[in-house]
């Protein structure tokens, strides 16, 4: 039998690994840091696993040097991280505090010592506490705090930054975070309310883009990380295919119509009726401005397929379906082909980056050698299979970020469900690279699924 062709990815792909700050830095108030709605969420009884906080997450704020040699000994070339905006903003706006700035500054110098590239991402959900205070999303004079903040961010760290993301996930911050879900600030409101957070998380990134374009350097390059609804057809035939692109647009259109339509979507304002966001005049151009790039953060999806009249429908899932230790992580590689297809096919993006993906188990706590995680490997992989499918029938993919380098507070559910290829045992921080770290290393060097 002749050997199976290896799959290549494009020249010049960009492969690396992602973190955000709140979930590795810890060092919650070293240095001038102001708490952020992840710090006092945590705080309150039954909001997060154990009651875990953000701190001591990796310690990474102290142990960035080391954490930057290793990630040069596992061969990574890039990597996506997120700057804390109460770290440069204690109380969100106003004077700048110069040791958050220098912090990062020595920071992204030591990573790029390192051969690092870095990706920065300015808001991954850390609001400062000071603002949710005056009303956090739900008011508008955030907007202009976090327009100050960018570029403050963009001005102090062009020097080593090129590639920019302006907000992670919107929805988990907005209706995960307002509408009784399980993330900060954890309250329940209107849908009025959720959809002007909507509103104000938009008008964000388009302050994040015009930061960028003001103040960066030159050739850099911005984007948003999203993390679509990805619907999967049952079989990939004409009819199920476009039944799962119909449900793709129905789902995501609350993001994707305005930034890449510049409106919002008569559907989506009909459904809405009087809870409908106020939209001031200029905002649709603001968060329509050009991007340069999509990212996608891809963990799972869907399955549809043609009902009557071709109308999507959705299939539920049987209770056995495989899925990772985190509930809602149902093991779909196939997200990985058709989210960047559907925002291909449906908003035209031409140049679509996966801002993450990986899987999160409930592994031990210590280890002494290298853990034999073959349920994440084999996940990626497949993964990874899928992707370069979907690169095969033009999908306009240039990147790929796993989720994680190291194992970090994963929010609600605390320093349970270890996502990183890279073990961390928080009582003594000491770091071991997982088998998945080793397999990784050698897919980024040969290019190709190994
Ligand atoms: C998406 C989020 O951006 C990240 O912070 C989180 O840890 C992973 N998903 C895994 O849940």
């Amino acid at each position: 039998m002749p050997a199976s062709p290896p799959l290549t990815f494009p020249r010049g792909f960009v492969w690396g690994v992602a973190t955000a700050a709140t979930q590795i830095e810890g060092a919650a108030r070293r240095d001038g840091k102001g708490p952020s709605i992840w710090d006092t969420f945590a705080g309150r009884p039954g909001c997060v696993r154990h009651g875990e906080t953000p701190e001591p997450a990796c310690d990474h704020y102290r142990r960035f040097r080391s954490d930057f040699a290793l990630m040069q000994r596992l061969g990574i070339r890039h990597y996506r991280l997120s700057v804390a905006w109460p770290r440069l903003f204690p109380e969100g706006r106003g004077r700048p505090n110069q040791k958050g700035i220098d912090f990062y500054c020595r920071l992204l110098d030591a990573m790029t010592a390192h051969g690092i590239t870095p990706w920065v991402t300015m808001f991954h959900w850390d609001l400062p506490e000071a603002l949710e205070a005056e009303g956090g999303w739900r008011v508008r004079a955030t907007t202009d705090a976090f327009g100050a903040y960018a570029d403050t961010l963009v001005r102090a760290f062009s020097p080593w930054v090129r590639h920019w993301i302006t907000l992670n996930e919107i929805v988990c911050f907005t209706r995960y975070g307002h509408g009784g879900g399980d993330k900060a600030p954890g309250t329940r409101e209107t849908e009025q309310v959720i959809n002007q957070t909507y509103h104000h998380a938009l008008l964000c990134h388009g302050h994040g883009v015009r930061a960028v374009r003001e103040h960066g350097r030159r050739g850099a390059r911005v984007g948003l990380a999203d993390n679509p609804v990805v619907p999967i057809p049952f079989t990939e035939t004409a009819e199920d295919i476009a039944a799962a692109r119909a449900a793709f647009v129905a789902e995501n259109i609350r993001v994707l119509d305005p930034i890449f339509r510049g409106r919002y979507a008569p559907a989506y304002l009909r459904a809405a009726g009087r809870d409908r966001p106020l939209v001031a005049r200029g905002d649709l151009a603001q968060i329509a401005l050009p991007t340069d790039f999509l990212g996608l953060n891809l963990y799972t999806g869907y399955f549809v397929r043609a009902g009557r009249k071709g109308k999507p429908e959705r299939l539920p899932l049987p209770p056995g379906f495989p899925r990772a230790d985190s509930p809602w992580l149902h093991l779909m590689p196939q997200a990985l082909h058709w989210g960047p297809r559907h925002a291909h096919e449906t908003y035209g993006a031409t140049s679509l980056y996966v801002t993450e993906n990986g899987a999160g188990y409930d592994e031990p706590d210590t280890c002494t050698e290298a853990l034999p995680d073959l349920h994440r490997r084999e996940y990626v992989r497949q993964c990874l299979a899928e992707l370069h499918r979907a690169i095969a029938v033009g999908a306009p993919v240039r990147g790929y970020f796993l989720w994680s380098f190291m194992d970090n507070y994963e929010w609600q559910d605390g320093y349970g469900r270890r996502f990183g290829i890279v073990h961390v045992n928080f009582k003594t921080q000491r770091r071991t690279p997982k088998l998945s770290a080793a397999w990784y290393r050698a897919v980024m060097q040969s290019n190709r699924v190994v």
